[in-house]
């Protein structure tokens, strides 16, 4: 870590990412002895609190959030590093002050000029906030390097974001900048990549050839609680499909890259991007579908829809589902439909990736026992991670009957603090320089293009929302898509008869 000595600059340091996610994480670093030993931590926010009672409430949040005890020797040694101070984003005489301050503190520290600036506020800041380091020279430091986190949303749609990043880049180089996609930080996201070419039994037979079609959901339990102001703006297709549904089926489909170095992945999963059609206006009608909760039960408690949740709006058109069947234009992939679906208030929260393989011609068993169970890889992303392999086997006995039998590894279950928190590996990466697991511009560029056609089409038409009750598994649009094709979606361990 010689080199990675630095002050952590968050804006945002009040906020909820911070406490719930960044300070635990860095918790989590230090138990691991996985911090920079000259390290310094400055939370930034608009409140005028004292530093002892902003960490206490860190102390508290620690408790509440991070995988590891606190225990009191640690706790001190992260103390010790970590500052609050008030600051107003748009005050350009406070970023003096700040300039000051962080000067004094490298002093103290031995951080040598390196910096990192977490943005961890409303994306309405992050314009102003790059603009005022720019000016008070805080962006480039001869001899020290300058990083920059931006947080999602990165941007509305496509001009929206192209132009944020004329604005950061203008202040920062690409190398510089690490645009926040936190599935990337899970450990089973990584793990799609070492389960494709480290295992000669799946790369071979990892195409349109054997693969019939690949189903990726990602669904939560949750409604939109307090975040409704954020939603109404935003909504399912904005807040998951363009950043981690996009990431899960790009890491799915991508070609072996040319090594493990950060472009050359990179480059790999924006040629995923490019390929997939974009969906013309009727496309998009017929093969995406949006949804709406109303209310319903999650876990036998009534639940309200979403239209009833805060800060919303009683007639809201805002999507809370959204599913459709996308394709990829590519050799590998030509004819194998991805099939991908996200939304809230869903029975059970999980994330997972399910490969289904083609069926066996049709002789022997196939012949005597008709269509027989289909061979599933299952990707299990969370909240349990694993990998489950679904295949047939004779039931033991006398009579000759095949049923499907699944070797399920479960990666989280005998050790459940083994996984990093996705942000403890993200802020991991982003202290050591190392930025495959962010979005390089063209990826979230390519995905607003895809995202912003099926936007722009749905504007021509009205939904008819509520469509599905909280606690249910969505619109029944979402199972036609499927059933036109023959096909239904298929959860983990579900056999299909
Ligand atoms: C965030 C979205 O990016 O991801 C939230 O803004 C969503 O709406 C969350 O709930 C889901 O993340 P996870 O890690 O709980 O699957």
């Amino acid at each position: 870590f010689a080199d990675n000595s630095c002050i952590l600059v968050i804006f945002g340091g009040t906020g909820d990412l911070a406490h719930r996610k960044l300070m635990p994480a860095l918790y989590n670093l230090l138990c691991q002895n996985q911090l920079p030993p000259n390290l310094a931590i400055v939370a930034l926010g608009r409140r005028d609190i004292a530093s002892d009672e902003y960490n206490y409430g860190v102390y508290e949040s620690i408790i509440k959030f991070a995988r590891f005890d606190l225990e009191e020797t640690n706790w001190s040694q992260l103390r010790d590093k970590i500052y609050y101070k008030k600051l107003n984003f748009t005050d350009s005489s406070d970023f003096v002050e700040l300039k000051t301050f962080l000067d004094k503190l490298e002093q103290k520290h031995g951080t040598g000029g390196n910096r990192i600036y977490y943005l961890a506020v409303a994306p309405e800041f992050f314009n102003v906030i790059t603009q005022r380091l720019n000016d008070n020279g805080m962006a480039k430091n001869q001899g020290s390097w300058q990083r920059v986190v931006i947080e999602k949303p990165f941007g509305r749609d496509l001009p929206s974001a192209q132009k944020l990043n004329r604005v950061i880049t203008g202040v920062f180089s690409e190398r510089n900048t690490y645009r926040i996609d936190h599935y990337l930080g899970k450990e089973m996201l990584q793990n799609i990549m070492v389960i494709r070419f480290a295992n000669m039994l799946f790369e071979p037979i990892w195409n349109n050839q054997f693969i019939d079609n690949v189903q990726i959901t990602s669904c939560e339990t949750v409604g939109v609680g307090s975040r409704g102001n954020y939603y109404e703006q935003s909504g399912a297709l904005r807040d998951m499909v363009q950043n981690h549904m996009l990431q899960l089926l790009t890491l799915t489909a991508i070609e072996p890259p040319a090594s493990l170095d950060t472009e050359s992945i990179r480059d790999e999963k924006v040629k995923v991007l490019r390929s997939l059609e974009q969906f013309s206006p009727n496309d998009a009608f017929k093969n995406v579908v949006r949804g709406q909760y109303g209310p319903g039960y999650i876990d036998n408690e009534p639940v309200s829809g979403y239209r009833q949740e805060k800060n919303v709006s009683p007639t809201s058109g805002t999507e809370t589902f959204v599913a459709f069947k996308a394709n990829i234009h590519s050799f590998r992939w030509a004819n194998v439909p991805f099939y991908i679906r996200t939304g809230k208030r869903a029975p059970v929260k999980s994330t997972e990736i399910i490969i289904q393989f083609k069926p066996l011609p049709r002789v022997l068993y196939a012949r005597l026992f008709g269509q027989l169970n289909p061979n599933l890889l299952v990707i299990k992303i969370q909240p349990k991670e694993g990998v489950f392999f679904q295949f047939n086997a004779k039931k033991p006995g006398t009579e000759s009957i095949i049923v499907p039998v699944q070797m399920d590894f479960c990666q989280n279950c005998r050790l459940d603090n083994n996984s990093p928190e996705a942000y403890e590996r993200l802020l991991f990466d982003i202290l050591r320089g190392d930025s495959t697991l962010f979005a390089r511009w063209d990826e979230v560029e390519y995905s607003w293009r895809f995202v912003d056609n099926i936007a722009s089409a749905w504007q021509e038409q009205q939904p008819e929302f509520p469509n599905y009750a909280a606690g249910s598994t969505g619109p029944a649009a979402a199972q036609t898509l499927l059933a036109r094709d023959g096909r239904e979606w298929l959860h983990t361990g579900e056999v299909i008869e």
